[in-house]
């Protein structure tokens, strides 16, 4: 559609990268156990074409996807012979950095208002996430932000996360709902997300997250919500969640709100037609596994796939249920029972896999010292993806170069592993592993052009921003200056 990218030469409907010391293309699939590693490398030096000779590794696309990648010549060679005469092309100056597919941000929560550093200090104070969210904050805090939140407020602020993290080489990200909790304002932000995936350039997967939390119209009727002013007199106090009633109450409560999410929010959510995907957070004192399963078997009934946040705090039987039903990712996974890594590698293995979506930044920022297993995965077969998780309660960060970072020295992964799991694993994370993630013929013309030299030094410069051109469908859309 022509208002998508707003990029330079929007005439021409050819491009070329060129100049290029190095292209990770992550071609050949999804990637899982030792192929993790494998990014599909092309460098100029191997390939005789040195930074210093003539052009050295290009990428070509026509008409937003790719035709060619390799060492210039062979680039041109082939874009002519296919009729397209190199001259029409315009060309961008890769100047011997690193280029690799635009990254894929698998899961955020893009759409919300307010700020949360309250809860944030009251957890370096020693409360716990779950505390604060029994005690009405947290989750519940953003809620009451999001609904008060006019459109042109919510929409404003999510363009310009938006924008931050094109900066980051961001070019398409999944994004949730989930700060509504009542059909109206679900709603309001699938619309919003919808309306900027329109906008461009950066691409956005919907995602459906009705159950994220109990709404505190519910939890009072079953009679335990604490009042604002309580939440308010506990935010003041160290630990001060003294009137969380925890898991006990939550049951009744929470059962009445996944049958309003089955039977209220989500026929709405179908009717609407924006969201692709189904997500729940399944955990103890949230949602259980078996409420989860009947909240996603319902979301399959109308079309939509799923994702589940999974084991994030506790074993909770969500990496299990994820195997079981066919979830296309499952996210978190920092605490997973022995059975559930059976049953994902045993789903891998079997050719149903479902992507583990690890969020690192999110244990980071909760000051958890505890971090997904990702050798383990990667060690039984199941592929890994990376994302930022994005939100203002327990993971504020646009950057994946960032979460690439926290991943390698925490998680142990190796800079090509981060790499295949921020783009061709994360592809697959939203159900896109056929158009975006990899550089190859045929795929969309998504590439970032980094001011580093090697895919080691993308993590290394901790916290930094490399992008230096963004391309997505063929069209410049970010250059740093
Ligand atoms: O993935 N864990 C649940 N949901 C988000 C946090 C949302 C919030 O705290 O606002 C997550 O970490
Ligand atoms: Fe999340």
């Amino acid at each position: 559609m022509s208002d998508r990218n707003e990029g330079s030469a929007p005439g021409r409907r050819g491009l070329i990268v060129e100049n290029a010391g190095a292209v990770a293309t992550l071609a050949g699939g999804l990637r899982r156990g030792a192929a993790q590693s494998d990014a599909g490398l092309i460098e100029a030096a191997a390939a005789g074409v040195g930074a210093a000779v003539d052009a050295g590794l290009a990428v070509a696309s026509w008409d937003g996807l790719i035709v060619a990648v390799g060492p210039a010549e062979d680039v041109h060679r082939r874009i002519e012979s296919a009729g397209h005469p190199v001259a029409e092309f315009e060309r961008v100056d890769a100047a011997g950095g690193l280029v690799t597919p635009g990254l894929i941000d698998a899961h955020t929560h893009l759409v919300f208002a307010g700020t949360r550093e309250l809860e944030w200090q009251m957890r370096a104070r020693g409360a716990g996430y779950l505390e604060v969210l029994a005690a009405g904050g947290g989750i519940l805090s953003t809620v009451a932000a999001t609904r008060a939140a006019s459109d042109a407020d919510l929409l404003a602020g999510a363009r310009g996360r938006l924008a931050e993290m094109l900066a980051c080489g961001t070019t398409t990200a999944e994004a949730k709902s989930g700060y509504g909790l009542d059909t109206a304002t679900e709603l309001r932000q699938l619309a919003v997300i919808g309306r900027l995936d329109g906008e461009g350039p950066v691409e956005l997967v919907p995602t459906f997250l009705g159950a994220h939390a109990v709404p505190a119209e519910f939890r009072a009727a079953a009679g335990d919500a604490p009042t604002a002013a309580e939440f308010r007199a506990a935010a003041g106090h160290a630990t001060g969640a003294g009137h969380a009633t925890g898991a006990g109450d939550a049951p009744t409560a929470a059962d009445e709100y996944v049958s309003h999410v089955i039977h209220d929010q989500l026929p709405a959510v179908a009717r609407q037609g924006i969201a692709r995907f189904c997500d729940v957070f399944c955990e103890d004192g949230v949602f259980s596994a078996a409420q989860t399963a009947l909240i996603l078997s319902a979301a399959g009934d109308l079309g939509l796939r799923f994702r589940i946040h999974a084991d994030e705090l506790a074993p909770s039987g969500g990496a299990e249920l994820a195997a079981a039903i066919g979830c296309v990712s499952a996210d978190h996974l920092a605490t997973p029972s022995e059975e559930g890594i059976v049953s994902l590698a045993r789903a891998a293995e079997a050719g149903h896999p479902v992507v583990a979506t690890l969020l690192p930044a999110t244990s980071w920022f909760l000051g958890k010292h505890h971090f997904a297993p990702a050798r383990r995965y990667i060690e039984a077969g199941i592929p890994v993806a990376l994302a930022t998780d994005l939100n203002p309660g327990t993971s504020p960060t646009v950057s994946l170069p960032l979460v690439m970072s926290i991943a390698c020295v925490e998680m142990g992964l190796n800079p090509a592993e981060a790499l295949a799991a921020v783009t061709i694993n994360a592809a697959h994370s939203v159900g896109l592993g056929d158009r975006i993630g990899s550089i190859e013929p045929g795929k969309q013309a998504d590439l970032v052009v980094w001011s580093v030299t090697t895919l080691e030094q993308l993590p290394y410069w901790l916290g930094t921003r490399p992008a230096r051109t963004v391309v997505k469908r063929g069209r410049v859309v970010f250059e740093r200056d």
